[in-house]
Parts: structure tokens; C-alpha cells; sequence
């Protein structure tokens, strides 16, 4: 049994207000999930940052100085399939720049299908598939004399409260060298009408990725949660900039949880808060990087400008 699971679970149904992390949707059925979810309409993010990587593809490679006089290696944090990375990848490519592509995922599964992919699509492109935390496999870079260019995109960080955001972003500085790079693809602030349906899609995926957290407690720990009995409950003001979701309570209930052996009352219409999705602008964003010895170099956005990736220069 996972340890950690059941620890923060105790200590997030045992809190007033409740919370569970966001990071608990993520197994396999919640992974398949976030790939529907990641095709949805609703789900602008997707698209609009594959506009940059499709159509801003040169701007891109200038603003992350890719050029043949300083080789240079291009590591992505949370690859996944890496289809938006694939564009700039073949572009450079075409343009005869030498590079490596080193992505790092948690999943093996994942680098391995993109690894594949890249074989036959990209025969001649050196890859080298890293599996493990980010920071360990940064660390473990940090000393070569490639000059190195940090990818982390689809928004990811605003999962992130800012504090928190805020450190990550000084350990990846400090795992970074002088004229190495970091680009960060994060969601911008924008009105309701957009962020909200992103959010609370018309087929449901979003709210069966939110409830998996409950069905995870259910096989993992033995709980008893009734995934009818709670809804899915999405928030956004455009003023706070801050997309959260709760899981609410539809009737007065107990939960048993056998390996906690505890049970929770749950008042009708009381919440658990599962996730946070921040949305950015250059205010917030300067004052996360602040004192991390990274400077803002650049900013690309799509069409829409809806989204941005912040090229960040470690000076
Ligand atoms: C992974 N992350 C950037 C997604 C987001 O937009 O916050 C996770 C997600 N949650 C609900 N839909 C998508």
C-alpha cells in the first residue's frame, strides 16, 4: 500500500475545509483521461500552445538561440507524447542544427512511445529518453559543458500554488548554467466564458478525471465513497485568475475508509478541494521568478493569445 496516499488522505479528510492533491489523479485510468481531456474543444490549452509550437516555430528557435555555435541538448520536463515538441524538433532538424532531445518523464511507458515515434519519424534526431523526477535527472546535467535548453510546457506549473511554483522554478535555476534556457508554456488570465468550460466539459471527461481521486481511495484503500453521491464543482473568477476544482457532497454522508479505519461525515452540499489551475500574467510571472537568477527573455503567444511560453535566460 502506498503510504504517502494514505498519510495525505488522513490529513486532507480530516481538515476543515477537506482537500485531496491533484496529484493522486493520475494513474493509469486518470492518465487516459487526461489525454481525452487534452483533446476535448473545451480544453483550449492544448491547441492554442500547439499553435506556437506549429506556426511560431522559428520565433521559437530564435528566442532559444538553437544555433550550430554552441551545441546544445534540449530537455523536456513531462514529455507525455511530446506532439507539440515534435514541431520544433522537426523544424530544427530541417534546418540542420545539431541538438540532442533528452526527455524526462515519470512513466517509462510514455518515453518509450515517443521514443518509437521519433524513430520513425525523426530517424537521424539523437534522443535519449530519461526516466525519473525532474530534478534528479537535472542535477545529473547539470555538469556537462552542452549548453542546455529546458522545456516545460502545457501550463503544468499551475497546478502549483505560487509559493510552491516559486521554488520549483529556483531549483530548476539552480540546475541550469550560465546561457542555458527555460521555456515554460503557462495559461494566461482571461474571461470566464473561456477558462470555466475548459473546466466542466459537456461530455463529462473532466468531472470522471475529478472523481477519480474518490475511486482511487475506493481500490487503493478500501473506501467506500458512492461516486454518485458527489459532483463535480469547478470555479473560476477572471478577477483571482485561479480555475479550482471541488468535489461536492450531494446529501448528508459517512465514508468508511478500511485502511485508515475512520469514517468522515460529509455534509450535503460540503466540498473537498482537488485541484488548483492557475492562470498567468507578466506580474505574476515576473514576481515567480524573481531572485531566481533567471531573467524574462522573451514571451511567444498564439493567435488567440490565450496562452504564452516564457523563454526565461539563466544569466
Ligand atoms: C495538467 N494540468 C496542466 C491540467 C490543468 O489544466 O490544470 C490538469 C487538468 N485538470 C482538469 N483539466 C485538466
Amino acid at each position: 500500500m502506498n503510504e504517502q496516499f494514505k498519510n495525505d488522505v488522513l490529513d486532507g479528510l480530516s481538515a476543515n475545509p477537506k482537500f485531496l492533491s491533484s496529484k493522486y489523479f493520475y494513474d493509469k485510468i486518470g492518465d487516459d483521461l487526461f489525454v481525452q481531456i487534452m483533446n476535448l474543444p473545451e480544453y483550449y490549452l492544448t491547441n492554442a500552445e500547439m499553435d506556437i509550437f506549429s506556426n511560431k516555430t522559428d520565433e521559437l528557435i530564435a528566442a532559444l538561440n538553437c544555433t550550430n555555435d554552441r551545441p546544445f541538448d534540449i530537455v523536456e520536463l513531462g514529455a507525455g507524447d511530446g506532439s507539440k515538441t515534435i514541431k520544433l524538433l522537426e523544424r530544427l532538424v530541417d534546418r540542420k542544427i545539431n541538438f540532442s532531445y533528452q526527455p524526462v518523464d515519470i512513466s517509462q511507458n510514455a518515453l518509450d512511445g515517443l521514443e518509437s515515434r521519433l524513430k520513425t519519424e525523426l530517424p537521424n534526431l539523437e534522443v535519449e529518453t530519461q526516466q525519473g523526477e525532474y530534478f534528479e535527472v537535472l542535477s545529473s546535467l547539470k555538469n556537462t559543458n552542452r549548453r542546455k535548453v529546458v522545456l516545460f510546457l502545457g501550463s503544468n506549473i499551475g497546478n502549483m500554488l505560487d509559493p510552491i511554483a516559486k521554488k520549483f522554478i529556483d531549483e530548476l535555476s539552480s540546475n541550469l548554467n550560465g546561457g542555458d534556457h527555460l521555456l515554460i508554456g503557462i495559461d494566461l488570465i482571461k474571461a470566464v466564458d473561456i477558462v470555466l468550460p475548459a473546466y466542466n466539459d459537456s461530455k463529462g471527461i473532466t468531472a470522471a478525471f475529478n472523481l477519480n481521486v474518490l475511486r482511487r481511495i475506493n481500490s487503493e484503500l478500501g473506501g467506500d465513497f458512492d461516486l454518485e453521491k458527489f459532483a463535480h464543482s469547478p470555479y473560476y473568477t477572471e478577477e483571482e485568475g485561479i480555475a479550482k476544482s471541488y468535489l461536492k457532497s450531494t446529501c448528508n454522508q459517512e465514508v468508511f475508509i478500511a485502511a485508515l479505519d475512520k469514517t468522515f461525515h460529509f455534509e450535503e452540499g460540503e466540498t473537498i478541494h482537488t485541484e488548483i489551475s492557475r492562470k498567468y500574467n507578466d506580474k505574476i510571472m515576473q514576481s515567480l521568478i524573481q531572485d531566481s537568477g533567471l531573467q524574462m527573455c522573451n514571451k511567444i503567444m498564439d493567435n488567440k493569445e490565450y496562452f504564452a511560453d516564457y523563454i526565461l535566460c539563466k544569466s
